[in-house]
This record gives structure tokens, C-alpha cells and sequence, in this order.
């Protein structure tokens, strides 16, 4: 049976069907893959356990990877697979194996304070929780579209801080001290709207909320107009749903997607294994 791509959301999300990951993939199947992921932004992957080195390959379909990003703990979290990012809340002989614990991640996008983000993830969920830390996704290209003329000529050629010293459930990253003055806050600086170098498409590109700051702007100015974007780009309209189950991977379009996690009971074990692939220059 030829691969199958089923939408599952209103407005970005498809499921992959007739696809076993770990079986070679044609070049067709490649190519359809990585036009979903351009198009429908978040693909749903059911049913395949993979191990390791599986979840490598398979995310190479879709590009070179990316080393994941500094945590918490100043420490590599596989050791044999120093590719890979752990994505848990579980503490093994009193160290977390994972990143961002049991709490909510707030909206964001992966590793956008590095001048050049990865253009996608591939997260693999291996173990869950009965409930709780369901996945959301936003879509940027549709948020942008939504936005008014008056903010369209607003935003564009400005440009934000993204904050480097927090992850997505507000821990402080090893090595980085507090931040007094976002003015200051460390972290690539990126256009508050981003152009997709093949298809010329506009997105609106926020990276995280917290210390976030527009260039140039007085400090009241950045607050208010980065708050009005954030309510504005995050609103039910724009966002998909996942529930996951074991088995899973979804691959996400990082630079044209927001996420978030629900918090979930932190007594309960959440594992999940994640890739992410190397992104082009930011296009101005
Ligand atoms: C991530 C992330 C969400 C989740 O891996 O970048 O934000 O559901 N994870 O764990
Ligand atoms: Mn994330």
C-alpha cells in the first residue's frame, strides 16, 4: 500500500499511514514526507517503537541533524547517542535523564535563540503518563495571515531577542545568570516575521514570551506589542491537539509552528526521545 497522508487538524497536522520507519524509504516517499511537513506543518507518525539508532535514521529523511541544546544539568543526556535530546520528568540515581520535568512547557519553538534553528523535530514517545502533557501546536503562517495591514507593516523588519538562558519550563540554563533587563537578555536576535526562502510565505516568528524584547523600541512599546502578538498568534483558531500514545513520533515544522505542553502528574514517568534537523539561514 502507498503511503497515505490523512489531515487530523483544521488547520496544520496530518497522520502518516502505510509508512514502517524502519524499512528503507523511497525517494517518492522522502519527497512527499518533507512536502507534508512544508505544507501541513506537524506529522502524526502511529504505532512504530523505534529504538535509537531507528529514530536517527529515520529522522535523517528529512535532513542533516543538529546537535540538541544546552539543558539544564551541563550534561550529555545519552551518552552513546549524543544526537538524540531527552524530553522527561523521570530522575534516575537523583539525576533527571530529561529536560523540562513534569510542568507546562509554555509556547515556544525549539532552539530559536541560535542564529540558525533547526527547521524541524522529531519527537518519539516511549513511555506516558495515563493523562496529562498533551502537545499543542500553533501555526504561524496562519497567525501571520490573520494579522491586520496595520500590524502586517508593523512588524515587519523588526526584530526580537530570544531568550538563550531558559528552557521552555523556565528553568535557567547551566552557566547563564538572572536576567534584570530583557534589553539584555542573551540569545540570537530574529525578524519578527520570517519568509520562507522556497515558497517566499510569511510567518509570524515569536520563539518565547519570557525576557523576550523588540530591538529598537522603548521598553513599554516591545511589552505591549510583543503581548499583542502573543495573544493574537496563539488564539484556538490556530492550534492543533495532540494526545499522545506510546509508539508515537510527530515531526514538527520548527520555524513555522509554536508548541506547547500541558503540565501532567509528575509522580507518573514520561520518556520521550527527540531528533532535531539542522535549519538554513533566517531570511530577512
Ligand atoms: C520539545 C517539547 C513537548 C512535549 O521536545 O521540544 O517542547 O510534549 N516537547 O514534551
Ligand atoms: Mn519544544
Amino acid at each position: 500500500m502507498a503511503l497515505q497522508i490523512h489531515p487530523v487538524g483544521d488547520t496544520l497536522g496530518v497522520e502518516i499511514r502505510n509508512l514502517d520507519p524502519c524499512q528503507p524509504i523511497t525517494r517518492r516517499d522522502q519527497e512527499t514526507l518533507n512536502t507534508a511537513l512544508k505544507n501541513d506543518l506537524v506529522l502524526i507518525l502511529r504505532g512504530f517503537p523505534l529504538t535509537d539508532p531507528e529514530l536517527i535514521h529515520f529522522s535523517r529523511v528529512f535532513g542533516e541533524l543538529d546537535p540538541p541544546g544546552p539543558n539544564p544539568y551541563g550534561e550529555t543526556l545519552l551518552a552513546d547517542y549524543p544526537e538524540l535530546n531527552v524530553i522527561s520528568n523521570v530522575i534516575e540515581n537523583g539525576r533527571p535523564i530529561g529536560n523540562l520535568g513534569a510542568g507546562e512547557a509554555v509556547w515556544h519553538a525549539d532552539l530559536t535563540y541560535v542564529d540558525q534553528p533547526p527547521k524541524a523535530a522529531v519527537l518519539h514517545a516511549l513511555e506516558l503518563p495515563h493523562s496529562g502533557g498533551n502537545t499543542y501546536f500553533a501555526n504561524m503562517y496562519a497567525a501571520y495571515d490573520a494579522l491586520d495591514d496595520h500590524l502586517k507593516g508593523r512588524v515587519q523588519g523588526l526584530c526580537a531577542i530570544h531568550d538563550a538562558a531558559h528552557n521552555s519550563a523556565g528553568m535557567r540554563r547551566k552557566g547563564y545568570g538572572e536576567i534584570k533587563d530583557v534589553r539584555q537578555t542573551p540569545g540570537a536576535r530574529q525578524p519578527l516575521v520570517r519568509t520562507d526562502p522556497d515558497t517566499g510565505r510569511k510567518a509570524l516568528f515569536l520563539g518565547r514570551r519570557p525576557h523576550s524584547y523588540i530591538l529598537g523600541l522603548d521598553l513599554q512599546d516591545s511589552e505591549r506589542l510583543l503581548d499583542q502578538l502573543w495573544a493574537h498568534a496563539t488564539q484556538r483558531q490556530f492550534t492543533f491537539t495532540h494526545e499522545w500514545r506510546v509508539a508515537d513520533t510527530l515531526i514538527w515544522n520548527n520555524l513555522s509552528v509554536l508548541h506547547r505542553r500541558d503540565a501532567f502528574d509528575g509522580s507518573a514517568r514520561r520518556i520521550m526521545h527527540r531528533a532535531q534537523i539542522r535549519g538554513d539561514a533566517v531570511i530577512l
